[in-house]
């Protein structure tokens, strides 16, 4: 049994710079690189009450604000937005004078055009749907001052080409639960950034992933763990090549 990973591992001795380097992006991306973001209780809760702000405390909220700096978009399903009254993000990346945009997954288009999500970003969200969403819906986020984006298919693969066309390479997506287990089954996670809080929930809570049986597990590295007031920020990145 070893300590934890890396040897200095407590976050409040890391200064930005150094957290930064921590979390930093695999350098000259060729292709979308796919790092999860989440927070869960110690008995596995992904939300409290229908939201992860129950969970997160200081500690999580540093890292979660540093992977969205780190970050060129922000990928997310449309269940997490409305739950959570999403926003834009608020700090611009790191290097960069704009905050990354938010990419919504969502097959319905069922987003209020009067939501946070439009109405309080400094960048226009992408929506990303399908042909069978409700034209009026589309030209209503359109005219919200959306980037309507109509693909085939909502498939991780799709979405990411998507991402790639627009050079955005540097993914993070929030989840939720159902966007997550899609991206497991399809293999197509190269990071988890988790947030262990020192919480039990108990109840009926989502888990951090949800989808349908049957996919084998995938083999991941814990590639560093720091900890701060009892909360373990763990850096898990995908053991096998991809394919
Ligand atoms: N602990 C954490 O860090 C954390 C992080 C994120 C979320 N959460 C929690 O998780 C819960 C929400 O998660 P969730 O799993 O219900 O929702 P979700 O994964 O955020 O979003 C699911 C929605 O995304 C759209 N979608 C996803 N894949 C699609 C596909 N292949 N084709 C078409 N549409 C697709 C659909 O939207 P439409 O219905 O619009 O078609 C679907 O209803 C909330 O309680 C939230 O607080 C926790």
């Amino acid at each position: 049994m070893i300590s934890l990973l890396p040897a200095h591992a407590d976050l409040a001795e890391l200064d930005d710079e150094a957290l930064a380097a921590v979390y930093a992006y695999p350098d000259d991306l060729a292709a979308p690189w796919v790092r999860v973001g989440f927070v869960a209780s110690a008995d596995g809760a992904a939300a409290a009450a229908g939201r992860s702000e129950g969970l997160s405390n200081a500690a999580d909220h540093r890292v979660f604000v540093l992977l969205r700096r780190l970050a060129d978009v922000v990928l997310v399903g449309a269940g997490t937005v409305r739950a959570q009254d999403y926003r834009g993000a608020r700090r611009p990346t790191i290097g960069g004078s704009t905050p990354p945009p938010i990419a919504v997954i969502t097959g319905s288009a069922e987003l209020d055009p009067g939501s946070r999500l439009f109405t309080d970003t400094k960048v226009a969200p992408i929506i990303l749907t399908l042909p069978t969403a409700p034209a009026e819906r589309l030209a209503r986020l359109t005219a919200a001052g959306a980037d309507v984006v109509v693909l085939e298919r909502l498939t991780p693969d799709a979405l990411l080409a998507e991402l790639a066309a627009r050079g955005l390479h540097r993914v993070l997506c929030e989840g939720g639960p159902a966007v997550h287990g899609q991206f497991i089954a399809a293999d197509a996670v190269d990071e988890l950034c988790l947030s262990v809080a020192p919480l039990l929930t108990g109840g009926t809570a989502p888990r951090i992933s949800a989808g349908p049986d049957g996919a084998l597990p995938r083999s991941m590295r814990l590639v560093s763990a720091l900890h701060e007031d009892g909360t373990l920020l763990l850096r898990y990145q995908r053991d096998t090549p991809i394919g």
